[in-house]
């Protein structure tokens, strides 16, 4: 991948992704870089003081597959607590799988270590949700930016550091006078763009973006979901772009998985998930998208969710979503479903997946 040279803005076009397999909006797609089988993490739920004893398991995450391939964008949606911060932290490297496999260009990064493991922490960058919490207020802009250059110290040359810091933080459309700023002098825009310049720094091949815009205005989201375009569009960068509202989500991805207790329950094309989606909780969760299109509004399907997610330290047996699901049948309390195609033409963990469209076709 080439250094960020020409500053040229965060201009670019959202038109909406439709992406056949193999491809993406913005051309044919790479190899597969990531592959991610069976993925697991439980963190141990502990009582006691002085003598800690484990009473159970918290499944934060519990049988995810996954594939990311170059140029492509992975959109992972799923409410609050369904595990998506934490397949973020174990695609970095910041925990360890409790089971399953992350495969990076074919080789397992458990069984990394040494220069390999220093290589994909380079190549596997994170941007986090909350652009108060995650830059150091005490460095300025440019030594945030520069920070992994310490580590990663080939990348950039000392002398050339601060010319390479004002052209990333350029490219991310900040000015490169603010170098010796501080985060607090920034506005939440702005410091996202700031974490975007700091993964970039480090010529990433991936960026895992844990709910980048979350926190951000309406306004100032598509703003930093164009530069993300653009960026990708110029490095190649692939992404998995985390959120919790399927709507974030579509702009930017080229297929999207939907995430529901710790699994996947359905994946496919943005176009497959947007049109036909097969599993209750995917049409619930489209049919909680506002519509700003006032002609629309009211052709869309009305799904009112029932109850709360239940606990990851106690998930429900069979399939995860039947406490709340309205077709639960006896069946989906002693079998949990399969992420298989059931005839959709794309995957739906739910024994009786079928098609309904939630929201009018020419919805963005
Ligand atoms: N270090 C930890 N120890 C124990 N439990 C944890 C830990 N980290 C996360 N969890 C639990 O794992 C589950 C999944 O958390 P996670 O942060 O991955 O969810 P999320 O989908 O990112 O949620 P949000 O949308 O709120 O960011 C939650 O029940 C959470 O409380
Ligand atoms: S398997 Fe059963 S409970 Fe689960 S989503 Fe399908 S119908 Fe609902
Ligand atoms: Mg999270």
């Amino acid at each position: 991948m080439s250094e960020p040279s020409a500053p040229t803005g965060a201009t670019a076009a959202s038109a909406p992704v439709t992406s056949p397999a193999g491809a993406s909006a913005r051309g044919p797609l790479g190899e597969t870089l990531l592959e991610i089988r069976g993925l697991q993490k439980h963190f141990p739920l502990t009582q006691g003081i002085l003598f800690k004893r484990t009473v159970g398991h918290v499944r934060a995450v519990d049988g995810v597959n996954m594939t990311l391939r170059r140029g492509e964008t992975v959109g992972l949606v799923g409410e609050s607590g369904c595990g998506k911060s934490t397949v973020s932290k174990l695609l970095v490297a910041l925990e360890k799988p409790t089971g399953g496999s992350i495969l990076y260009k074919g080789k397992d990064v458990a069984k990394m270590s040494g220069r390999a493991l220093k290589q994909y922490r380079r190549e596997v960058q994170i941007i986090f949700q909350d652009p108060y919490s995650s830059l150091n207020p005490r460095m300025t802009v440019g030594d945030i930016v520069a920070e992994g250059w310490s580590v990663h110290a080939d990348i950039a040359p000392r002398k050339d550091r601060l010319k390479r810091t004002q052209e990333l933080l350029d490219r991310v459309g900040l000015n490169p006078d603010y170098v010796n700023r501080y985060p607090h002098q920034f506005s939440g825009g702005q410091r996202q763009r700031i974490g975007i310049a700091r993964a970039l720094a480090l010529q990433p091949e991936i960026i895992v973006c844990d709910e980048p815009v979350s926190a951000l205005d309406v306004s100032v989201q598509a703003q930093v979901v164009n530069l993300l375009e653009d960026l990708q569009d110029d490095f190649g960068l692939s992404y998995l772009f985390i959120a919790h509202d399927l709507s974030v989500v579509r702009h930017i991805s080229d297929r999207v998985a939907v995430m529901y207790l710790g699994s996947i329950v359905e994946e496919g094309t943005d176009e497959q998930v947007y049109t036909t989606p097969s599993h209750p909780y995917t049409q619930a969760l489209l049919s909680s998208v506002p519509l700003h299109e006032p002609h629309l509004r009211g052709q869309k399907d009305r799904i009112l969710l029932q109850g709360d997610v239940p606990s990851p330290a106690d998930p429900p047996s069979g399939c995860r979503f039947r406490t709340r699901c309205w077709k639960a049948q006896d069946i989906c309390a002693t079998e949990a479903p399969e992420l298989v195609d059931r005839g959709q033409g794309h995957p739906s963990a739910c024994h009786f997946a079928e098609a309904r469209a939630v929201v009018p076709v020419d919805v963005e």
